[in-house]
């Protein structure tokens, strides 16, 4: 970063100024480092939604949101998708660099051999109500794993920083299918080494004991491309909270749990699944327009579920890799017409004629198409969002790493602007009127 330019601020009516320096990131805008803006000038700076507010600085991912791009570690989410696995994403995300084939045997037995969960985990599950959705099963047990690693919760420690990495990674899967199995009240199925680690999923998933597993390679690589487009995002709503959690020197298991409550709303992760739900209920092209008469409606909060972005004004790249997969996976199947598929791509051809969405430059972002893709592929909405949190891990965990390793890393504490009572004094009960 380098701070050669300079934006001075001067106080209306005082004679109070400051020279801030401008830095400079690799790509992106530059930004003005308001740190020392406090003390000199005695002001604050508002931006509810951190709408234009770098909360740290990051070599992971980048996001050129009027272009449409998204790197990871430099590279474009179009070469990872169509050339990479997720787990050599993963070891992207967490180390910086592609691996070497030595490395990456390395990161993939050392995942591997953590996929397990502890066996008293088990009796977590029977706490949970058989209907319990999958994310609130996720942010307990997640959480929960912090009682079973007391050996690696030293944060300040580069090795329990590691081996919490690597148990996360690799749990998320094993906590995520056992919430479904706990769901429908089936046998939990143990994870399998030889598969990849989509696989193992699908087959954690889907499989039943007393059958053996046939892997649908098609379906298996459909499910690792869906977990390489959700496995990082920069500073989202649950990366900040992650790194906001992290930043007070709380456990990492803690922090993840953290992650996995803030994706659970609807206007973050829980939008695939708000999408399926919006689909079904529109029912049939013939009810777009009315539909988007609501949405538009300012009186109403309706939204067009999976359309805008905080960042994108333009496509979501993963959005336009996530609907051909759709089609892909749907030719797989045998699926000839879709009518889920059908109606979305005629409101999506319908929302970009639209001027209401044009104006406020809203396209399809990643969770347009990936419920789709993921009914079709046997998962109940239920889970959709747990999926994301499943891929979503290791961009946690290594934003969560950055910034411990960070040395100029602070606690996490936004200010505000007051604006409640001024100060008063208190009245005993008895003279209130
Ligand atoms: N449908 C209808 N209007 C919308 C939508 C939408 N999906 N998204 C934004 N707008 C309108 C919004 O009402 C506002 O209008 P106006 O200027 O007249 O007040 C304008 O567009 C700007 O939107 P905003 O609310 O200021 O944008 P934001 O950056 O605060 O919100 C968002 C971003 C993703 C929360 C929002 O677009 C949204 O709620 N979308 C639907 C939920 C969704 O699909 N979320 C998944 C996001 S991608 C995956 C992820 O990150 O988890």
């Amino acid at each position: 970063m380098s701070g050669k330019r300079t934006v001075t601020v001067t106080l209306d009516g005082s004679n109070k100024s400051t020279t801030l320096p401008l830095l400079s990131g690799t790509l992106g805008p530059d930004v003005f480092d308001i740190r020392k803006m406090y003390n000199d000038i005695g002001v604050f700076t508002f931006d509810p939604g951190y709408g234009i507010t770098a909360s740290c600085d990051s070599k992971i991912t980048f996001i050129d949101g009027d272009e449409g791009v998204l790197l990871y570690r430099g590279y474009p989410i179009e070469q990872l998708a169509e050339k990479s696995t997720f787990l050599e994403v993963c070891y992207l995300l967490l180390n910086g660099d592609l691996p070497s084939p030595q490395e990456f045997r390395n990161f993939e037995a050392g995942v591997m051999r953590h996929n397990m969960l502890h066996e008293q985990i088990r009796q977590f599950y029977n706490g949970f109500r058989r209907d319990a959705h999958p994310m609130a099963v996720m942010c307990g047990v997640i959480g929960a794993l912090s009682a079973f690693y007391h050996d690696s919760l030293d944060v300040n420690d580069p090795e329990s920083r590691r081996i919490s990495a690597f148990r996360l990674i690799a749990k998320v899967p094993t906590i995520a299918a056992w919430a479904y199995k706990y769901n429908i009240g089936q046998p939990f199925m143990y994870p399998k080494n030889g598969y990849s680690y989509a696989e193992n999923f699908l087959y954690m998933f889907h499989a039943v004991p007393p059958e053996d597993y046939k892997m649908n390679p098609v379906l298996a690589r459909a499910m690792d491309l869906i977990m390489i487009l959700h496995a990082d995002h920069e500073q989202n709503a649950s990366t900040s909270t992650v790194r906001l959690a992290g930043s007070t020197g709380a456990n990492p298991f803690a922090c993840i749990a953290a992650g996995v409550a803030s994706l659970w709303g609807p206007a973050h992760g829980g939008a695939n699944e708000a999408v399926l739900k919006m689909l079904t209920e529109i029912g049939h092209v013939k009810n777009i327009p009315a539909f988007l008469e609501d949405v538009k409606d300012r009186n109403n909060h309706a939204k067009l579920m999976g359309f805008g972005h905080r960042v994108y004004k333009n496509y979501d790249p993963r959005a336009k890799i996530i609907q051909k997969a759709c089609h892909d996976v749907l030719a797989e199947l045998g699926i000839k017409d879709d009518p889920l598929l059908d109606l979305a791509m005629e409101l999506e051809k319908i929302a970009l004629n639209d001027k209401y969405f044009v104006d406020r430059k809203l396209y399809p972002n990643v969770d347009f198409y990936s419920g789709i893709i993921l009914k079709a592929m046997g998962f109940p909405t239920s889970m959709f969002t747990a999926l994301f949190a499943v891929s979503r891990t290791v961009g946690w965990v290594s934003q969560w790493k950055e910034m411990m390793e960070d040395p100029g890393q602070r606690i996490g504490r936004p200010r505000q602007i007051y604006t409640g009572a001024p100060q008063r004094d208190y009245v005993p009960i008895a003279q209130r009127a």
